[in-house]
Formats: structure tokens, C-alpha cells, sequence
């Protein structure tokens, strides 16, 4: 592998940092007037985005930008304007907490319920916060959370229509990745979307699902394997669905005895090799697993074929970029921080 150069930017501040972290309550719907430039009248469409817009619950802080409830905002261009709405995906936790004024979810990131670990001890219930991704696909609007089944919006007015479970391929509670890859369609075939769900455990169950451009499920093929994963992403090939799995493992006892959240109960291995994982989509049991050197990755970036050789480029970090339980996100010091780079991984299957 190699590290493909990087500029270092040092444009931020910690004050720019912290307005991007304050509480978003209020939901907007108005024609946006400021413009530079001019719209071109025949470019029309919507741009959705998603991610955690409220950081406290009636004044009470959540302990992690993740643990955030989602927020979609939609600018919609039309007829040479721009249009602007925001709304919160009501999930179940979101409406019940706004009722209630306070936290009554513990976070995967840090929050936890207030009143010590009492109050928060044997409580494994999570919120599907529906904070982190959103797609259009199929004529349909889902906001996505990797924990639990997707939240389908209505696309127009950004109301929330419940739960889905995409025409029963999802069981309840079953996770859907939030970070689904889109393949191309070539030669008059639609495009495919390709996304997966984890069930973590001793060994993970990895489900992989293909979309065709119409939402209808052409293929769906799970794999077991060996040990804990922490899995956010994936990159896909024409041929292969392609994993990292993190030298991470979960000791889950602060979080039963409600110390700590199950995100602050990672702990890197940084003795033990991160594992690539490569899934046939052709439905094959043909699963290879291969090592390399121990990094920790929440992202790709591309992945492709070539001359019989599989590339992926990846962002690592050299361990867990942990968060410290006691630590304010908004006082971040960023030279802490792990930073990330830019890895390219070249795989030769005949080795
Ligand atoms: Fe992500």
C-alpha cells in the first residue's frame, strides 16, 4: 500500500468549529433571495442533505455530534431560483424527547442519560436518530442511520412517513448502512444501488443488497465472519463488495453498567492486522479475507479493477481516533486529533 499525498489545511479556527456544532432547532421553508451569479433557468432538480441538527435536548447537552438527531435540508432550484426547507426526520425518539423536554436515549457516541450511571445502567435501548445519510432511490426519500431501518421522508414537503422497510426486505430493528455505493448502469442497464447491513457479534453477519433503479431487490447475499467488526463503509468492484475490518474489539461492560456509551467501549489492537474483506456479488460463497498493515478506516473513496488486480483508496488512521469520555467535543484540540490519510491498497488475488 501507499499513502498518496495530502495538503495539510489549517483554514479552520476552533470558534468556526464550534458554530458548526451549535444546536439547528428551527425549521425553515423560504425562497432564498441572496444569490451570486445568476440560477440557469433550466436547471432543475433538489439537492438533499442530512446530519445532526439538534446537539441538545431542551438545554441539555449530548455528549457527541453523532449521537445528534438528523436533520434534512433540501434546496430545491426551479425556473432560474432556489428554494430552502429544513426539517427533523420524527423518529420516535426525537418526538418523544421533544414531548418530554429532556434526554431519555442513551447515545452510541457519549450521551448518556442524566442522573449517573444509575439511571442508565442495563438500559440497551437505542434511538434511531436517522442523522447521517440520505438517498433518493426508487422514488423514494430515506434518511439513513447504520444502527436501524431507514426513515422514508416525503420528498416535497420533508414530512416523515415512518419506519420503512424497503417492501419487507428489512426485518424490524435490522440495521442499513448508511453509506449505500451507486454502480453505474453500462449497456442500456439501469443503475444499481448497493448497500449492507451488520449484525455485529463473537462473529458479524454481513448482508449485502442490490437495488435496481426502480427499488426492486435483485440480489441479497450475507456472510459470517470471524470476530467483532466495526463496519461504515464499503467500496464496491463490478465484482466484489469490499470490506475493512478495523483491529478493534468491544468490551461491552462500561456500556451494560452504564459508564460509558458503545462507541467509547472500542478498543484498537494495534499489535493485530486490519482485515479486507472481499464478497463476490456474483452470490458465490467464494468470501476471501486478506491482512494488512493495523489502520483504522471509517471511509473510502473509490475502489476498481484492473489487469487482474483490485485497488482501493481509503482514508486511515494509525489507531481508533478515540474520544475521551470526559472531554467537550466543542473544545476540541485538533493536534489530538489522529489525522487522516489518504491510503492506496492494491490486492492481487492470485497471491
Ligand atoms: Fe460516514
Amino acid at each position: 500500500m501507499v499513502n498518496l499525498p495530502s495538503q495539510k489545511s489549517t483554514s479552520y479556527t476552533i470558534e468556526d468549529w464550534r458554530r458548526g456544532y451549535e444546536s439547528q432547532p428551527n425549521e425553515y421553508d423560504y425562497w432564498i433571495d441572496e444569490v451570486e451569479g445568476e440560477i440557469p433557468d433550466d436547471l432543475n432538480g433538489t439537492f438533499f442533505r442530512n446530519g445532526p441538527g439538534l446537539l441538545d435536548i431542551n438545554g441539555q447537552s449530548i455528549a457527541h455530534p453523532f449521537d445528534g438527531d438528523g436533520m434534512i435540508c433540501a434546496i430545491s432550484l426551479k425556473n432560474g431560483r432556489a428554494h430552502f426547507r429544513n426539517r427533523f426526520v420524527r423518529t420516535e425518539g426525537y418526538m418523544a424527547e421533544k414531548e418530554a423536554g429532556q434526554i431519555l436515549y442513551r447515545g452510541v457516541f457519549g450521551t448518556q442519560k442524566p442522573g449517573g450511571w444509575l439511571v442508565n445502567i442495563f438500559d440497551l435501548k437505542s434511538k434511531n436518530i436517522a442523522n447521517t445519510n440520505i438517498i433518493y432511490w426508487g422514488d423514494q426519500l430515506l434518511a439513513l442511520w447504520e444502527g436501524a431501518e431507514p426513515h422514508r421522508l416525503e420528498p416535497n414537503t420533508l414530512e416523515t412517513i415512518g419506519i420503512d422497510y424497503l417492501d419487507g426486505i428489512l426485518q424490524p430493528g435490522q440495521a442499513f448502512s448508511a453509506h449505500p455505493r451507486i454502480e453505474k448502469g453500462k449497456d442500456g442497464k439501469g443503475d444499481i444501488l448497493v448497500n449492507f447491513s451488520v449484525k455485529p457479534g463473537l462473529s458479524s453477519k454481513i448482508t449485502v443488497f442490490e437495488f435496481n433503479s426502480q427499488g426492486k431487490l435483485l440480489k441479497r447475499y450475507s456472510h459470517s465472519i470471524p470476530g467483532f467488526a466495526f463496519l461504515h463503509d464499503m467500496v464496491i468492484t463490478p465484482n466484489y463488495c469490499i470490506f475493512f475490518q478495523n483491529p478493534v474489539t468491544l468490551n461491552p461492560l462500561p456500556f451494560l453498567f452504564g459508564l460509558r456509551s458503545a462507541g467509547q467501549c472500542l478498543n484498537f489492537l494495534p499489535n493485530q492486522p486490519t482485515r479486507v474483506i472481499l464478497i463476490p456479488r456474483d452470490g458465490s460463497k467464494d468470501m476471501k479475507i486478506l491482512e494488512t498493515d493495523p489502520c483504522f478506516v471509517f471511509h473510502h473513496a473509490n475502489a476498481w479493477e484492473k489487469d487482474g488486480d483490485i485497488y482501493v483508496d481509503s482514508i486511515c488512521y494509525e489507531s481508533f481516533p478515540e474520544v475521551d469520555p470526559d472531554a467537550d467535543f466543542r473544545e476540541l484540540d485538533f493536534d489530538s486529533v489522529p489525522e487522516g490519510q489518504l491510503w492506496r491498497f492494491k490486492i492481487n488475488l492470485s497471491q
